[in-house]
Order: C-alpha cells, then structure tokens, then sequence
C-alpha cells in the first residue's frame, strides 16, 4: 500500500525541462550558501532569508501588473495573491525580528543581498515568469524543509522555545500561551502554501496540468538545513 505525502512536507515537484532544472539548480546553489552562512542558526537564517523571501511576490506583482496594463488582459487575481504573498513574507520576518537579533555582518549581507536578488530576479521574471515562479517554488520546499529542522531543533530542545511574540499572536490568532514552536508550525504551513501556489502558477504559465499528479515525496536531506 502506497502513503500519500504528507501535504505540508511531503511535496516535491519533479523538474520536467530544462527550465524547471534550472531552477533547482539555482535555487540548491543558494541553499548551499544559506548552509555556509548560517549552518544550524536557525533563528538568524530565518531573519536573513526572510527579508529575501519577501521580494518574488511583489516583483511578481508589479511585473504582472504592468503585463495586464500592456496587453489590456485580466489578471485573474494573480495580482492579489502575489502581493499578499509579500505582505505575508513580511510578516514572518516581523515575527523573526523578535526572537532573533542579526549580527551586523548579516545586516550588511541583507541589503547587498537585497540589491543583487531584486535585480537578478526581476530580469529573471521579465525573461521567464514561467522560470520565475518555479524558482519561488523551489525556495519555498527549501524553506518547508529548513522549518522543520528549527522545530526538531525546538522539539529535542537545543533551543529554547519562549513564548510567542505578540505581533504573531495577533497575526495567526494563536492562545495567549502560544509558543515559539506553534509560530514555526503556521510560518512553515504558509511557506508549503506558497510553494503550491508557485508552482501551480509556473505550470500554468507552461500550459502544463494541475499539479497533485507531479508531485513526489520530498528527497532526503543532509543534517545542515
Ligand atoms: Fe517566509
Ligand atoms: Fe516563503
């Protein structure tokens, strides 16, 4: 008898053409620059990678609303969604800043990073929107992958699990006697929530089928996150 993935970790969206294995590529060769940069620091890489995070979906946006002003087509609600993806990346990082203060070195890395991937992804979703979204998809099974080791971290308790912030709290909604760890768990439901979206709209993009069907049991990792 076959299991189904488990749907908020279990999803990985096989590469079908040279585009989509670009993008994994792309998106593993950050990774391992992540790795090297922050290896088990999981609060300060979520910090750092956050304020990454939150610029395909307002790049997405901004490039999608001045395709439907040229062409005069309807966005079908692309729009929304990508802006709200932003605002929701925005938030995580909001939430971050309160249980993680950066180093000065990783502010410094935050705004050269900020400038070089701005640009880099925005030619990027200027050439292929198609590439583009499949990266975001990338990232984000990435991300899923790097909040499930911050929770095994908090759960065999090599860090400590404070309360929730409140700006999280009022955020999800979450009890009073929220913690850390329930943060984790609706931080990573939202990053497995952009990954569907993502690449849903990068197979659309390539008039390809929905994608339950495309979908595998994410592969085996490494102890670095
Ligand atoms: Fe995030
Ligand atoms: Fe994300």
């Amino acid at each position: 008898m076959t299991r189904s993935p488990n749907p908020v970790t279990g999803v990985h969206y096989k590469p079908r053409d040279l585009s989509d294995r670009f993008a994994l590529g792309f998106t593993k060769v950050l990774r391992g620059f992540a790795d090297l940069c922050f290896a088990k620091r999981y609060g300060h890489r979520a910090v750092v990678l956050e304020t990454v995070a939150a610029v395909p979906g307002m790049v997405g946006a901004t490039l999608t609303h001045l395709r439907c002003l040229r062409s005069m087509v309807p966005d079908h609600g692309w729009i929304r969604t990508l802006m709200e993806e932003a605002e929701n990346e925005r938030m995580h990082l909001m939430t971050f800043i309160e249980v993680t203060t950066p180093t000065l070195f990783e502010r410094m890395l935050i705004m050269v990073v900020q400038w070089l991937f701005y640009a880099g992804f925005f030619l990027i979703y200027l050439t292929s929107s198609k590439t583009a979204h499949r990266i975001v998809g990338y990232f984000e099974e990435e991300a899923v992958v790097s909040y499930t080791h911050y929770l095994a971290e908090i759960d065999e308790g090599r860090v400590p699990n404070p309360p929730a912030p409140r700006i999280a709290r009022e955020y999800w909604e979450l009890p009073v006697d929220a913690t850390l760890r329930d943060v984790v768990l609706v931080v990573r439901a939202d990053e497995a929530h952009h990954r569907d979206v993502n690449h849903e709209f990068a197979s659309i993009r390539a008039g390809l089928p929905s994608n339950p069907d495309q979908t595998a049991p994410y592969p085996a990792h490494g102890t670095t996150a």
